[in-house]
């Protein structure tokens, strides 16, 4: 077990319920009946490990890797990068954060995904990138458009980056979203009103970081995740007598 201590315990007040009227899928999918808590196993506690050999030079690219460097794609160039923590504030190094999202136009390369913005030939919409020492992270792309869906009568998604990050523990794999800075669209949003925590969702929105932006290349901006932690530090953990 890298630091040891079992996991704390997920703050489901956090987190969105499975179940909310206005986001109409969920009323289908969530649990009808009230959840089992099971302790985590070895196996949950200590996996998985990703080693920086698994990735390709353009993973982190999405303007570039879909044709593999032959073209960019269509859209406003920008830079998402921050760092992955646990709720220690401990970095969280070697861990894999893969990202999916819609093309400039708000359409995904999904055969299920029927809207008529036009795909772009140059634009996959998926990365994937493993954190260094320090938890950072960091991947070049486009702004995804938002999107219509259907939901109640006129729903739009605001823009928004899908992410994934697996942790030192299958127990702390966190699946979210990124939105951005200022979208008006935010506020509308049946799924990002299923978090009632006000403070919960301004932690989903990544503001602008003019710092890291490229003159005359990108714009960033920064979005740091925060995975659950462990009960224990590493320095209470040390072996007796050391
Ligand atoms: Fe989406």
């Amino acid at each position: 077990m890298r630091d040891g201590g079992p996991l704390i315990p997920r703050n489901r007040a956090a987190h969105p319920p499975a179940y909310d009227v206005d986001y109409k899928t969920s009323v289908t999918r969530a649990p009808r009946w009230p959840l089992l808590s099971l302790d985590s196993t070895i196996t949950e506690e200590t996996g998985p490990t990703f080693g920086h050999d698994l990735l390709g030079p353009l993973d982190n690219n999405l303007i570039l890797n879909w044709t593999r460097g032959e073209a960019p794609a269509v859209g406003e160039r920008i830079l998402m990068h921050g760092r992955v923590l646990d709720e220690n504030a401990r970095p969280v190094p070697n861990t894999l954060v893969e990202i999916w999202q819609a093309n400039a136009g708000g359409r995904y390369r999904h055969m299920k995904d029927t809207y008529f913005a036009p795909l772009d030939p140059n634009f996959g919409g998926c990365g994937r990138t493993i954190t260094d020492d320090n938890g950072c992270y960091e991947f070049l792309t486009i702004r995804p458009g938002a999107y219509p869906w259907p939901n109640r009568a006129n729903d739009w998604r605001p823009m928004h980056i899908h992410v994934s990050v697996f942790g030192h523990a299958f127990g702390q794999r966190l699946i979210s979203q990124m939105y951005f800075e200022g979208d008006p669209l935010i506020p509308l949003c049946p799924i990002a009103a299923t978090i009632k925590s006000r403070s919960q969702l301004d932690s989903l929105v990544a503001p602008l970081d003019m710092a890291r932006s490229k003159p005359m290349d990108y714009l960033a901006y920064k979005f740091d995740i925060v995975l659950r932690g462990r009960r224990q530090t590493m320095f209470e953990n040390k072996p007796e007598g050391m």
